[in-house]
């Protein structure tokens, strides 16, 4: 965790009064959210509340009924998963969609081989897998040419994790990474969670983990039944608060803060 302040900047991601109905399911009523760059955003609220659908919302799954999206301060539309992955949104999903019977450099240019000649570069493919894990400091994989069926949880997250952002990646959304890990695996991901933010990624984290949510989070934002109860710095909060605020909504101890890039707001409103 690092101490950033929000400066007068637009967020590089800025979302007002998102609405998605399907059918009578309201999924989402009117969510507000920022993701600024070089932060680490933590989405956390209970089962049902919305966060996977949101995220759907980036990442051009599902267009909003309702509401603004920008882009360093830019309106944009995001209909499709293209459009998101034009602006340099990657979605890192649970499931993590790897094939296991392929090799990690193979993993990695999926769909998005380098041709040279026709023919497969597996030289150049090689060099810019080896240079990504490298510098996203991944460095306990034994070979790049090991199957991903050989990696451990963390391993295979990392894997997945570097696929998305070689691509010139300037927000990386990421549902649930730790879900599935021990103890070690964990404290690897998350410190590629850091490493990410460090060099000035957007990170938006869906965790059910408070403990994940404290190490690495700049901001957190609670969701709840499909609205935003509370966001804010992470100073704002306390895990026993964010608790509260998933389960009923208010907490007692909590301050409302205003969104990231709303520039001075009046004192003393409520
Ligand atoms: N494709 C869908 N069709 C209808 N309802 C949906 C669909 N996807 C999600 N929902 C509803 O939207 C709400 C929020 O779901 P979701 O975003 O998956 O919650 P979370 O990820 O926070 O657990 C739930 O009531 C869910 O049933
Ligand atoms: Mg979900």
């Amino acid at each position: 965790m690092s101490e950033k302040e929000p400066g007068d900047e637009p967020s590089l991601l800025s979302m007002r009064g998102i609405v998605k109905n399907f059918g009578p399911v309201q999924a989402l009523s009117g969510v507000d959210f920022d993701a600024p760059a070089g932060q680490v955003t933590a989405l956390v609220g209970d089962n049902g509340a919305g966060k996977s659908v949101f995220v759907k919302c980036i990442a051009g799954i599902w267009e909003p009924d309702q509401g603004t999206i920008s882009w360093n301060g830019e309106p944009v539309h995001i209909r499709t998963p293209r459009d998101a992955a034009a602006l340099g949104i990657a979605t890192v999903y649970q499931d993590l969609a790897l094939c296991d019977n392929l090799d990690i450099v193979q993993n990695m240019f999926l769909g998005r081989e380098i041709l040279r000649h026709r023919f497969l570069d597996e030289d150049a493919m090689e060099r810019a897998a080896g240079a990504t894990l490298e510098r996203l400091a991944v460095t306990s994989v034994r070979s790049i040419r090991q199957p991903v069926a050989s990696l451990s949880g963390g391993q295979r997250q990392a894997v997945a994790v570097a696929r998305a952002v070689m691509w010139n990646s300037k927000l990386v959304i990421m549902d649930e990474p730790t879900a599935a890990l021990g103890v070690a695996q964990t404290a690897m991901v998350l410190e590629l969670v850091e490493r990410l933010s460090a060099e000035g990624l957007a990170v938006i984290m869906i965790s059910h983990n408070l403990n994940d949510v404290f190490r690495v989070a700049d901001r957190i934002a609670v969701l709840r039944l499909g609205e935003m109860v509370a966001s804010g710095p992470v100073s704002d909060f306390d895990p026993q608060m964010v608790v509260e605020l998933m389960a009923t909504g208010a907490s007692e101890r909590h301050v409302p803060t205003q969104a990231v890039a709303s520039g001075s707001a009046p004192a003393g409103t409520d």
